[in-house]
């Protein structure tokens, strides 16, 4: 689920790892280690952050030029010390670290008691290295053919690297479900997570693809499928900026990507709209025009912000393209035995392409006959590659748990393809496909204005950050910044926070107000303005506190809201890209007013690769 960092060649092994730990920190974890060759195949781990780790190294040896660094985050097995990766065998002869989950962890294990092997963890890893070792000595095998053997048995997720005491000049690495990078450095290589600990170092790198095994010896890399066919290795540039991982003088990563938006929105659309041209051009699109045009139904699979955005789009693709839309959480479709056919279009977003449920969502579509379509932040990841065609969203790296500026790009994306969708389907006239085009590039200047609210915003952060709990209201376009806008304080304040369509809270949430309860309305000049206010007074009669997003020159709801947030004015479709900020920016002040650790908070992590 989390990082995985390691490195084979000429340099200090360890400053590298820990530092590529660092830079995985972001994806969320509950412990460290690293494993070096030493000499000996020594192994330090530490529940905590990445400075746990690194305080308990110490003065320690750690002279070695190849070794493997883990951040956990528990599955099976609390966060402790000898929960945390890396995992030796029994004999201490191989350590493992891993990423992911092994489902049929208990019948191996109870099999591997049997047969002698002693665990000292909870951890469906352990049982792992042992199901190796174990291989290895019934078949006197090299690690390598006992890793091939042992990835027949598992069942689950994995993104691994093995190192053994017994054959210390190589790293061996596989996966299956859980994504693996290899960095191709100058007589060196790096293995990780995801790009970001690499980058400094080289930009060539390799995607390990689901059940491929690499086995780096003597300075060569060499990849295999499981079932022993050698593959050659793809290898790819990267192009990514060190800069666009580092916080650039934010106090956070959150801030820092929210501040983006306005840059991250117009690179989204760049080489896409042509204002001056006239026209829409997603290359992506293009060979599947035709496709969309005659599409019966689309489907939108994604998970938490994402499935926001989808959210979104479904109301863009009815109200632009005239085309039925179900948005569908990926965990409960890939579950049910949904109705699909080879009319219909499944779009599958995600930020970092990653999301095991989303994946599966993917493949069981797939399987029906469904084309899939996919909207991906991080270049080359498992959805990107799992998709028949798509389109990135190119916000640039996304470090921060709580998703910002990924979203708003998702929602650009989105709009460009509805609008190029309804424009081919004639359900978008030429003059209101203009119109969008004109709005849709002023876009990213009105962004920039709402987050000049920042000071207002902490204002209103102060007042509030002591409650328990809030509301968000929202109708039609402002419904899924509503929910967007509760998750976003649920993840980093920990306030119980509910997003509800504005006219439902009749139906039940109404019971929560009180003069306590504080409610955040979007409450922006768009078609169910007038119904909006209707709900505020609804609010109002109960004591409610109102908190209002309202368009610019409002002169109705400022009477009746004990705080006001004015956003510029733009076309109602386009209203969540603006609406969104300010509580992007509410949710961001509170958390630090509260102490939170605001990139990381607890318990969540960055990309969710197990079910
Ligand atoms: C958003 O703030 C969350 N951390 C989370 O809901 C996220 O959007 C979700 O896990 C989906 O991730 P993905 O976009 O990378 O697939
Ligand atoms: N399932 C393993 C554990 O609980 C790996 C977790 C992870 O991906 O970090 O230790």
């Amino acid at each position: 689920m989390c990082g995985i960092v390691a490195y084979i060649g000429h340099r200090e092994a360890c400053p590298i790892i820990l530092k590529g730990l660092r830079r995985l920190e972001y994806r969320g974890y509950d412990s460290a280690g690293v494993a070096l060759l030493t000499g000996e195949l020594t192994v330090y781990k530490k529940k905590g952050k990445v400075q746990d780790l690194e305080n308990f190294i110490g003065g320690r040896n750690t002279h070695a030029h190849i070794g493997m660094g883990h951040t956990r985050w528990a599955t099976h097995g609390e966060p402790n010390d000898s929960n945390a990766h890396p995992h030796y065998s029994t004999s201490e002869r191989i350590a493992i670290i891993h990423n992911g989950i092994i489902e049929n962890y208990a019948a191996l294990k109870t099999h591997l008691q049997k047969q002698g092997h002693v665990f000292h963890s909870d951890t469906d890893t352990e049982v792992f290295v042992n199901l190796i070792e174990e291989i290895q000595t019934q078949n006197s095998c090299t690690l390598e053919e006992a890793v091939r053997l042992a990835l027949h048995e598992v069942i689950g997720a994995y993104a691994i690297v093995v190192l053994s005491r017994d054959e210390p000049n190589q790293l061996i690495a596989a996966r299956k479900g859980s994504p693996l990078v290899i960095g191709v450095g100058q007589d060196e290589f790096f293995l990780a997570s995801d790009a970001t600990p690499i980058i400094e170092y080289t930009n060539e790198v390799v995607y390990v693809n689901d059940y491929e095994i690499a086995v780096i010896r003597d300075n060569k890399l060499e990849i295999r499928t499981r079932e022993d066919v050698k593959q050659t290795p793809y290898i790819q540039k990267l192009e990514l900026e060190l800069e666009s991982i580092e916080k650039g003088g934010y106090e956070h990563f959150m801030l820092k990507e929210i501040f983006e938006q306005p840059r991250s929105i117009l690179d989204s659309m760049r080489g896409r709209l042509e204002l001056e041209a006239g026209h829409l051009n997603m290359g992506g699109v293009r060979a599947y025009e035709q496709k969309f045009v005659n599409a019966q139904r689309i489907i939108i699979v994604a998970c938490g912000t994402s499935w926001h955005a989808g959210l979104v789009a479904e109301y863009l693709l009815e109200d632009l393209a005239r085309i039925p839309v179900e948005v569908e959480y990926a965990s409960e479709f890939r579950y049910r035995n949904p109705v699909i056919t080879e009319r219909d279009i499944v779009i599958a977003i995600s930020q970092s392409g990653e999301t095991a449920d989303t994946l599966a969502a993917i493949e069981m579509a797939k399987s029906k006959g469904a084309t899939i379509f996919g909207i991906c932040n991080v270049v080359g990841s498992s959805i990107a590659r799992a998709t028949d065609a798509g389109a990135y969203t190119h916000a640039g790296p996304e470090i921060g748990v709580a998703s910002t500026k990924a979203f708003t790009a998702q929602v650009t994306v989105l709009t460009l393809l509805a609008m190029i969708v309804g424009h081919k389907r004639g359900t978008l006239s030429e003059t209101k496909l203009r119109e969008l085009m004109v709005e849709l590039s002023n876009i990213p200047a009105k962004v920039e204005q709402a987050l000049t609210l920042d000071a207002e915003i902490q204002v209103i952060a102060e007042e509030f950050k002591d409650v328990t709990n809030f509301l968000y209201l929202g109708r039609g376009y402002n419904f899924p910044v509503a929910l967007e806008g509760a998750l976003k304080l649920k993840e980093i304040s920990y306030i119980h926070a509910e997003g509800y369509p504005a006219a439902e809270m009749k139906h039940g949430p109404i019971a929560l107000i009180d003069e306590n309860m504080p409610v955040v309305v979007i409450a922006t000049k768009d078609s169910s303005y007038e119904k909006v206010v209707s709900n505020i007074q609804e609010v109002k009669a109960r004591k409610g506190r109102i908190i209002a997003v309202v368009t610019e020159g409002d002169d109705v709801i400022p009477a009746m809201a004990e705080f006001v947030i004015e956003v510029p004015a733009t076309s109602e479709v386009l209203m969540p890209l603006v609406s969104v900020v300010p509580l992007q920016l509410l949710s961001y002040h509170i958390a630090v007013l509260r102490g939170c650790n605001v990139d990381q908070p607890r318990n969540l992590a960055k990309s969710v690769t197990v079910e």
